[in-house]
């Protein structure tokens, strides 16, 4: 479906309707687009409440992981494009849908499908693709664990559940005797309890990025390939804590980054944005995995972009051009629930915002738990380095905290 919608009423039978698979603070900021172009929107997830729940013409709460659950929805709502923005779908199901033409999967059923397991995504790019990527092997026991570490993987190494996302699951291993734990927290942390996970030599980077690339209709009509600045970030146990745009590189890891991104995105197709994660090291360019969809690292954007990676991805579905230029130098700093507790409530957004440059979101998640992502700091700056102190002074200054029943701050 690669041509241009015709932009109709929302509510009416002319509708262009979009469906959510997933809707937390990514979703949001997406549906918030499409509201802005007077598109029909449906927010899915698998509890009641989600950000962009909040902001949708309607929700649902179903288990998206049951391909009949799945159905059902899709028939009910009749959406003509699909947005997966979660892994854990029944992607089967959306295999079906694409294929007897019910909706539009964005970007493609199979993008969907390969890059919701380690394997599939690994495989295709080192060896169909023949992109650069860290040694990897699979193991569905301990014995096969124990056998590829042994057989060439070696010490330091990365343990991941094949289905996970987050950083859920994900251990490092320096040493034999550490094996069989980290075997026991994947099987714990994997989404899909299938016992099956990747193993990786441990890269040793100098730092590492999303890039972000853009796959949207060109003036002729046909899909062209554009590539944002390069975001840096710091993972702490494989979840985001800080990104910043642009990072600096060399021309050549720079061209090298853009060119695994197009050989990866070129082969998974269609139309929208894609997180494309890579690794460098000296002029060694990694990759390590893709997102067909707007990445947690790009909320930077938010601030540091023209358009963010929210109204990309929303205009490349549509069949809209898009501008991928930079604004200013922008950071992000995420702000975590710290507390486990419902309807929490925060203290010292006024004070965070007399930060010059700076902006906030609060995601409006009904429940938080100690790591779970909150809000994110945004703030740009001259270069990245005023912008990532601006940023994280912000997310420092604003502080979750337990309310009264009526939801007046203690
Ligand atoms: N082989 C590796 N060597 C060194 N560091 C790694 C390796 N694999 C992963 N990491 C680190 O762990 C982080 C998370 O890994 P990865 O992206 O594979 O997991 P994830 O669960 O999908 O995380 P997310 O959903 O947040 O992207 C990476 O961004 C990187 O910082
Ligand atoms: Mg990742």
């Amino acid at each position: 479906m690669e041509k241009p919608f015709p932009f109709g009423t929302p509510l009416s039978p002319s509708a262009t309707k979009v469906m959510f698979l997933g809707s937390g603070e990514l979703g949001k900021e997406c549906i918030i687009a499409l509201q802005r172009l007077g598109v029909e929107t449906i927010a899915v997830d698998r509890y009641a409440n989600a950000p962009g729940h909040q902001v949708a013409h309607r929700a649902h709460v179903i288990n998206m992981a049951d391909p009949d659950a799945l159905r059902a929805l899709i028939a009910l709502e009749k959406p003509h494009l699909i947005v997966p923005e979660i892994e854990a779908i029944a992607t089967e199901a959306l295999l079906d849908i694409e294929r007897q033409g019910i909706a539009c999967v964005i970007p493609t059923a199979r993008a969907v499908n390969l890059t919701m397991n380690r394997e599939g995504i690994r495989r295709l790019a080192a060896e169909t693709l023949g992109v650069p990527t860290s040694p990897y092997r699979f193991a569905s026991s301990l014995e096969e664990l124990r056998a590829a570490i042994d057989g060439g993987i070696g010490y330091p190494c990365i343990v991941k559940p094949v289905m996970s996302s987050s950083g859920k699951g994900q251990s490092k291993v320096d040493s034999a005797e550490a094996v069989e734990s980290a075997w026991k927290y994947a099987a714990a942390g994997s989404r899909v309890n299938q016992g099956r996970v990747i193993v990786e030599g441990f890269v040793a980077f100098d730092y590492e990025i999303t890039q972000l690339t853009v796959r949207a209709l060109g003036h002729d009509g046909t899909p062209e390939t554009y590539f944002c600045e390069p975001i840096g970030h710091i993972q702490v146990h494989g979840d985001y804590v800080e990104s910043w745009q642009p990072q600096a590189m060399s021309a050549s890891t720079k061209q090298r980054a853009r060119d695994i991104a197009r050989t990866v995105t070129d082969n998974l197709g269609g139309l929208g944005i894609f997180g494309v994660e890579l690794f460098v090291r000296g002029d060694e360019v990694l990759f390590s995995e893709v997102s067909p969809r707007p990445h947690d690292t790009g909320m930077v954007t938010l601030c540091s972009q023209y358009q963010n990676e929210f109204e990309l991805h929303v205009r490349a579905i549509l069949g809209l051009p898009v501008d991928v230029s930079l604004r200013s130098p922008g950071a992000s700093a995420v702000i975590y629930g710290q507390l486990e507790e419902k309807g929490i409530a925060f203290v010292g957004v006024e004070e965070a915002l007399w930060v010059p440059q700076s902006d906030v979101r609060l995601f409006g998640k009904p429940e938080s738990f100690m790591n779970r992502r909150m809000g994110v700091a945004l703030a740009t700056g001259r270069d990245t380095t005023v912008a990532r102190e601006r940023a994280k002074l912000v997310a420092s200054s604003i502080t979750p905290v337990r309310t009264r029943s009526k939801g007046q701050p203690r």
